[in-house]
């Protein structure tokens, strides 16, 4: 193909800050190469218009390409704020992933469906064969230790195949996985098993991040102490003698032993479109985080579909999706996407620079990724360690690169374009959340001029508004991003309380969903997503609420209130500043700093360890007793003070600026 660099073509230099500035000055749009759209999955521009006219039939086509065991009866019943996909239908998403593949014929039976890759370098190759084995031999495990359709199970595992073998199996069976993030503390594992009342809980004896073991099965123990719904726990051998595990006679199996003689097939449940896939938490503004239920036919449909047309998959292509599987990036494009379309998808364990800071381009290099997505996050980070990494290595198979998870600065998306994408690859920014399931703002590679930091259109059969704060459309301007249409993949509850997902996403502007993010669409109608509006954190690109990060310093014996904001960071975008009171009023205790930090870290995981902790006497307040963060933020970032009227004692305010300027010395 033209758009692809010889093998012994120099390495494209590093867009320096010069370049970067030049190219952005010139405001040109980013068009990919003719060779480029003549290939690509969706090249016919009048998508957009035929899909805005009849939504249902845009989405029932892609509905057609999977399989199933009976048909559906009608694309949508909508009754706000409850939709129906495909309703009547039956299928299973393991057949669709893996069975559907083996049957199609030699070439795809004995493809590579994942690619594997640990920390310390091991490899594992599946096949759709293999894989279709192993998850057929774990259902039938998981069945012999009771699990049946509806019931819940928790899986907290590193990123290794048996996370994608477990969720599968799963799904063969009908029961519910909910997978919970390796990161996560034993404290917030528990939360979730309760919550979801799980019957199993599958899990490793550690796993690796840079260089050093995360004792999984350890932490499993201490979460599993208070755990009563949990019957059985399989786990997985991950290492050697590097992780000594308990077992617990009765409760506790090895995850090879039960695999030993278990049949090699299990029949699918055939499942109604509507039953539930997963739950998968999510943080909200409350401290508790939310349960996000999806469902089966429409969840897959939108990411078949996202998958084909985003990432312009063929079936050559190599894709690797390096978000973990903890998040819903990693269920629904290192799983269940590319599975549905047939994709060979890469999985990697470890850290980004271990052993140095080149192991994505070594991997990528190695095992010849043609599409590669990630987040801003981990670019900053690229960026900063320098061009040198990258160019050590030959991208040139590289054809198309994506990004997800927080907005991406114009700067960073040249860099990225330029020195990874080495000019020649469309850059896919993808907007979408947990709650919506796969992505709904988006460029269609082979159709969409770029700008580098917009998300550009909703993605075909996708509506979505920027309204003012009366819920009024905005043609060109800022406001909230909302949705006007309900889609295949979306949200079907918050596990166990209606009333919350009613309240969360369709009370602020009646009959549209609401992101919890602001937007503004420009005059040539781009969209360009400007961060959450309300008290959610994106700390390198997780998602964590203000509350929880509260209530986790207010357990502390030590602490009377706190209030949690955050600060732009150069890397993770944003990072944690808490301010916390004490119980035995003011004073700067600096060993209790350290204390705090380590007990957000016990009882959410390290990911919301705050960078920042600052004690105050007081904390800002309105008459009515509620904090004012915004206030917070503007001192935390050295801001000029918003608006005080509402303030109950302004002089709080000064001696929190004191203070905080203190302690940034
Ligand atoms: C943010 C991750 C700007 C946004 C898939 C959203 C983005 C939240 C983008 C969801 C993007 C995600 N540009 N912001 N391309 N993608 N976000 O649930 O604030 O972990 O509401 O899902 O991430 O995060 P979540």
């Amino acid at each position: 193909m033209k758009a692809r660099r010889k093998q012994t073509a120099p390495p494209p230099p590093e867009a320096g800050e010069a370049r970067i500035a030049a190219l952005l000055a010139e405001k040109r749009l980013f068009k990919a190469s003719a060779a480029f759209r003549r290939q690509a999955n969706c090249r016919d521009p009048n998508v957009y218009a035929r899909s805005a006219r009849r939504p249902l039939e845009f989405w029932a086509a892609w509905a057609r390409e999977l399989e199933w065991a009976r048909p559906w009866k009608k694309v949508l019943e909508w009754k706000p704020p409850q939709a129906k996909w495909f309703v009547g239908g039956k299928l299973n998403a393991s057949v669709n992933c893996l069975d559907r593949h083996v049957r199609a014929g030699s070439r795809r039976r004995t493809k590579a469906a994942l690619l594997w890759e640990g920390e310390p370098g091991d490899r594992r190759t599946y096949t759709y064969w293999d894989l279709y084995r192993e998850v057929n031999q774990f259902a039938n495990v998981l069945k012999r230790l009771g699990i049946r359709k509806g019931d819940r199970v928790a899986i907290y595992l590193p990123l290794i195949p048996e996370a994608a073998i477990s969720m599968l199996a799963c799904a063969r069976l009908g029961a519910i996985h909910s997978v919970v993030f390796g990161g996560f503390s034993a404290e917030a594992l528990k939360d979730r098993i309760n919550d979801a009342r799980a019957k199993l809980l599958i899990t490793a004896d550690g796993g690796y991040r840079r260089g050093s073991v995360l004792p999984l099965k350890q932490y499993a123990d201490e979460a599993l102490a208070a755990c009563p719904s949990i019957e059985n726990v399989v786990v997985v051998k991950r290492g050697g003698q590097e992780f000594p595990v308990h077992i617990r006679e009765g409760r506790d199996h090895w995850w090879h032993r039960l695999l030993q003689d278990a049949p090699a097939w299990c029949p699918p449940e055939a499942m109604d479109s509507e039953d539930a896939l997963y739950i998968l938490y999510t943080s909200g503004t409350t401290g508790k985080p939310k349960g996000i239920v999806h469902t089966t036919g429409g969840y897959l449909v939108g990411c078949l579909a996202t998958t084909r047309w985003v990432f312009d998959l063929k079936e050559d292509d190599v894709f690797w999706c390096t978000a973990d599987i903890g998040w819903v990036t990693g269920h629904s494009y290192t799983v269940y996407g590319p599975l549905a379309a047939g994709t060979t998808t890469v999985m990697y364990e470890g850290a980004p620079d271990w052993p140095a800071r080149d192991r994505f381009w070594d991997i990528c290099e190695r095992l010849g990724v043609t599409v590669f997505y990630t987040a801003p996050t981990a670019i900053r980070a690229f960026m900063k360690w320098g061009a040198e990494h990258i160019q050590k290595h030959d991208l040139s198979r590289l054809r198309l690169i994506g990004t997800v998870g927080e907005p991406i600065n114009p700067e960073v998306w040249v860099w990225y374009h330029e020195t990874v994408g080495g000019g020649r690859c469309p850059v896919v920014d993808t907007w979408w959340q947990t709650e919506t399931g796969h992505i709904l703002i988006t460029p269609l590679p082979g159709l969409t001029a770029l700008k580098p930091g917009s998300a550009t259109f909703p993605f075909p059969g996708i509506a979505a508004e920027v309204v003012d704060a009366h819920g009024k459309p905005v043609a060109v301007g800022g406001g909230y991003l909302v949705l006007t249409r309900p889609w295949p993949g979306m949200l079907r509850g918050i596990w166990g309380n209606p009333e919350r997902y009613r309240a969360a996403y369709w009370s602020r502007f009646p009959g549209l969903y609401f992101t919890g993010d602001g937007a503004k669409k420009d005059k040539d109608g781009y969209f360009w997503l400007l961060g959450r509006v309300d008290d959610v954190l994106n700390v390198a690109g997780h998602r964590i609420g203000t509350a929880e990060v509260e209530s986790a310093l207010v357990d502390h014996k030590a602490v009377a209130e706190a209030a949690v904001v955050g600060v732009p960071h150069e890397v993770k975008g944003e990072a944690i500043a808490a301010f916390v009171t004490l119980k035995d009023g003011t004073g700067h205790y600096d060993e209790l700093v350290e204390e705090l930090k380590e007990h957000v870290v016990k009882k959410i995981g390290a990911l919301a360890r705050p960078e920042r902790i600052i004690f105050s006497a007081d904390l800002p307040k309105t008459r009515s007793g509620k904090i004012m963060r915004r206030l917070l933020r503007d001192i935390a970032t050295g801001r000029a003070l918003g608006d005080v009227t509402t303030l109950a004692d302004p002089s709080v305010l000064d001696t929190l600026k004191g203070r905080y300027a203190e302690d940034a010395e």
